[in-house]
């Protein structure tokens, strides 16, 4: 460690560009049980060494996350994954899953190592894995991987802790607050947050449950649209799981990905009563920007002029951020078409404007 407060308890955690060493010192600092702000495609998360149950502790606290709601965690390639849980153990459609969308926006939930902290997976018997797309974050987890692996040999490190170089990390936000798909947005205590620019997917992974028989139960929409699932088990094979479900995603509760200021959701903006705001100052989320012109917002924000989903979701948590920072009573939000990716933005404007 470099000398002075390993963990700081600074808001806003200095921002690294990723040049030189950099990479190296970061891989460092996870070996040595900090936390990190890291880059992902899909939105910045709160890194930490997987097999460091004190580090992952650590997360919890920082997020002032329930102790309910498990961590994934991220490995490097699709080898290590399999590496870290044990070849066996996967799926035969965990695999497939994997060859379809590994690096990508897709997290498996699979059995459990046994050498992997309890914590991590807030006593499950199974983990969330994903393999990011972000080549920074691939780099990160690597170094680690490399770095367990000589400290192992040099030192007596407990295996468990040279297993793998895994890295849990939820998204980098206070728990049920936006998620960071900037290195700025990031506001939990950290050592550093790796900047790796704008996050290009813009939403979270979508989380499943391949089983053996092989079919797959989605617990969260995400990056990956059901219509990608269809395609690799067959179109009969994917189920979404209901809120509320036994075997659900513990994010699948109701207020979640929310802005601190209230948020209602409309599915056609030209029927919301402007009466019904009163003097408040109202801010505006829509799609195209078509919509909710000359309706007297406070403030506008566009998903994307063209109407392109997947640039709508790489700009949807940015959006809120900065209506979050206008002053404004209330942010109205317009859904947008419920396919691809506009579910899984639905599905997070449904969970922000819960109450
Ligand atoms: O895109 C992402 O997934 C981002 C980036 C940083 O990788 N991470 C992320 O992590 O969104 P988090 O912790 O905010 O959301 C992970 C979701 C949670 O809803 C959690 O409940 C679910 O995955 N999850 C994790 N492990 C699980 C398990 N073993 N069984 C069921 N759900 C699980
Ligand atoms: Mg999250």
């Amino acid at each position: 460690m470099d000398g002075g407060d390993p963990f700081p308890k600074t808001a806003q955690p200095p921002v690294m560009a990723a040049e030189g060493s950099t990479v190296a010192r970061a891989a460092r600092w996870l070996a040595d049980g900090e936390l990190l702000g890291m880059p992902t495609e899909t939105v910045y998360g709160l890194a930490c060494h997987a097999f460091d149950a004190a580090a992952a502790a650590r997360v919890f606290e920082a997020k002032r996350r329930p102790s309910f709601d498990p961590l994934i965690v991220h490995v490097a390639s699709t080898d290590n994954a399999w590496r870290m849980i044990g070849e066996q153990a996967a799926p035969t459609t965990a695999r497939a899953l994997a060859d379809a969308f590994w690096p990508g926006p897709l997290t498996q939930v699979l059995p459990k190592p046994a050498e992997l902290p309890r914590i991590v997976t807030s006593g499950l018997e199974t983990v969330g894995v994903r393999v990011p797309a972000h080549p920074l974050a691939q780099r990160l987890i690597e170094a680690l991987d490399d770095l367990l692996r000589e400290r192992a040999i040099t030192k007596d490190t407990a295996p468990s802790r040279a297993r793998v170089g895994g890295v849990a990390a939820p998204s980098a936000n206070v728990f049920g607050g936006v998620s960071p798909t900037r290195a700025e947005h990031v506001a939990v205590p950290c050592r550093a947050v790796l900047d790796g620019g704008p996050c290009a997917t813009g939403v979270e992974s979508t989380v499943v449950q391949p089983h053996d028989d092989g079919t797959v139960t989605v617990l969260r929409l995400g990056g990956t649209t059901l219509e990608q699932l269809a395609e690799v088990v067959g179109e009969g094979n994917v189920r979404v799981a209901k809120p509320g479900e036994k075997v659900t995603s513990p994010g699948m509760t109701e207020r979640h990905y929310a802005p601190r200021t209230p948020l209602t959701l409309v599915h056609r903006l030209e029927r919301l009563d402007p009466a019904s705001l009163g003097n408040q100052r109202v801010g505006v989320l829509t799609l195209t920007g078509e919509r909710g012109r000359g309706m007297g917002f406070a403030a506008a924000e566009v998903l994307s002029k063209r109407g392109d989903l997947v640039e709508a979701a790489a700009n949807l948590f940015a959006a809120l951020h900065r209506l979050d920072a206008a002053g404004l009573d209330r942010v109205v939000a317009e859904a947008v078409p419920e396919e691809g990716l506009g579910r899984a933005i639905n599905d997070r404007l449904r969970r922000a404007s819960a109450p």
